[in-house]
């Protein structure tokens, strides 16, 4: 999954995971994961988290070469969120194949919107927004907000994708493998798409 931030890569993930039976592999959730738990990982990587910068490639390389020797990614696996870097992108390269990258395209102006309205539900891992998605009303006391959430480091996040990240996308799109599908619409529509984009894989 591919794509700027809030463009709803977590959200899909869900349609293809269901789909595929392969499980979703999140650096950001990963690093979520290791700074929740204190990890010296999670350490090094908070500071860049909540600036809204990019973690250092050899720590993100070093977490998904661990992540797949579980048995559960033999068969393969969905990435959310990686790679972010031509390096990283080349450090897949060297370890596994890339089948197709579903490339969610949402205009920077809608991003904001989506970020800042964002509730995580800590129990199950979903993702509501208050006025896209909003949450059942009896689970709302415990949604929390992302504290990278703010308008300010979305701002910071959009200016690393786009210096950082997109042209990753350029450089999969000369490779023949990137699969754009608009995200700008509703979640069921977008989710549509991916359906129909993983179905012809
Ligand atoms: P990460 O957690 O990967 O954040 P991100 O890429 O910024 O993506 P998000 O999780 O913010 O958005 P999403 O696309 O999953 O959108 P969502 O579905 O939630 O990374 C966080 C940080 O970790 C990075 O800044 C970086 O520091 C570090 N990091 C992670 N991976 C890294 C890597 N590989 N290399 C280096 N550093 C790394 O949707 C957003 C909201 O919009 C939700 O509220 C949702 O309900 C709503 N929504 C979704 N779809 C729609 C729709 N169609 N219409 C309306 N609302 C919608």
């Amino acid at each position: 999954m591919f794509g700027p931030p809030g463009a709803g890569k977590g959200t899909q993930a869900s349609v293809i995971v269901e789909m595929t039976g392969k499980p979703q592999v999140s650096t950001g959730d990963m690093l979520r994961d290791a700074l929740a738990k204190g990890t010296e990982l999670g350490k090094e990587a908070q500071g860049y988290m909540e600036s809204g910068l990019l973690v250092p490639d050899a720590i993100i390389i070093g977490l998904i070469s661990e992540r797949l020797q579980s048995p559960d990614a033999s068969d393969g696996v969905l990435f959310d969120g990686f790679p972010r870097t031509i390096p990283q992108a080349e450090a897949l390269a060297r370890i596994t194949d890339v089948e197709a990258v579903i490339s969610i395209e949402v205009p920077d102006d809608d991003i904001i919107d989506r970020i800042v309205g964002r509730r995580m539900d800590p129990e199950t891992g979903e993702i509501y927004h208050i006025s896209f998605k909003p949450p059942p009303s009896e689970i709302s006391h415990r949604l929390i907000q992302r504290k990278d959430d703010t308008e300010e480091t979305v701002r910071q996040r959009l200016s690393s994708y786009h210096e950082q990240t997109r042209p990753l996308g350029e450089w999969y799109q000369e490779l023949g493998l990137l699969i754009a599908v608009d995200g700008a619409g509703p979640i069921e529509e977008v989710s549509k798409s991916v359906a129909n984009a993983i179905s012809i894989l």
